[in-house]
């Protein structure tokens, strides 16, 4: 907020003291790539920014833990498109391991929710047969590529890759003339 009103003031303070400004505003989703501003370690898939760990796996709440200190959340998919995206995005990578997501079932055995959010995690995101909490002890959400399309419910001490997902970015600009 103060950077805001010092570019403002710079601008003021160039133009003549005597006229009239009007001043536009305008915001826009994402950052627009002819800015040149990096978005790394984030990259973006679809419109939004993910964070990709393919090399050190954690457990479920250390994987939550890495994301947070990025100021990101484990993924919680929103629609059934952004899922296909990060899937096949996920699975050209041929991951030896699945990746956490933040669907678990926590608060209410059996009714996995997206723990960033609280949000149900939609059924038509489950692979076929899941979530089956294989012997009584899957309580957290994984993409298992090589298992087949959809979600799974996992043991969340597993040592798995995970997938974070950053606030959506916004640009702001304002024209002064
Ligand atoms: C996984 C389970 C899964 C089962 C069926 C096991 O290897 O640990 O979570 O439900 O495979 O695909
Ligand atoms: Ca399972």
């Amino acid at each position: 907020m103060i950077l805001k009103l010092v570019v403002l003031s710079a601008f003021v303070g160039v133009l003549s003291p005597s006229a009239a400004y009007k001043i536009t505003t305008n915001v826009i989703d994402g950052v627009p790539s002819f800015l040149n501003i990096t978005t790394a370690p984030f990259i973006k898939i679809g419109t939004g920014y993910y964070f990709i760990q393919i090399s050190i796996p954690k457990n479920w709440h250390a994987a939550f833990e890495s994301c947070r200190r990025m100021e990101a959340d484990l993924v919680a998919f929103e629609s059934l498109e952004e899922f296909n995206m990060i899937w096949s995005h996920l699975s050209a990578m041929h991951p030896v391991r699945p990746f956490w997501t933040a669907g678990t079932d926590f608060a209410e055995q059996g009714k996995h929710e997206w723990f960033s959010n609280g949000q149900p995690v939609p059924s038509t995101l489950w692979r076929k047969g899941e979530p089956n909490n294989y012997g009584n002890n899957e309580h957290c959400d994984n993409i298992y590529v090589t298992h087949g399309f959809g979600l799974n419910d996992d043991v969340c001490s597993k040592l798995f890759f995970y997938v974070c997902k950053a606030p959506q970015p916004k640009t702001a600009s304002f024209i002064v003339w």
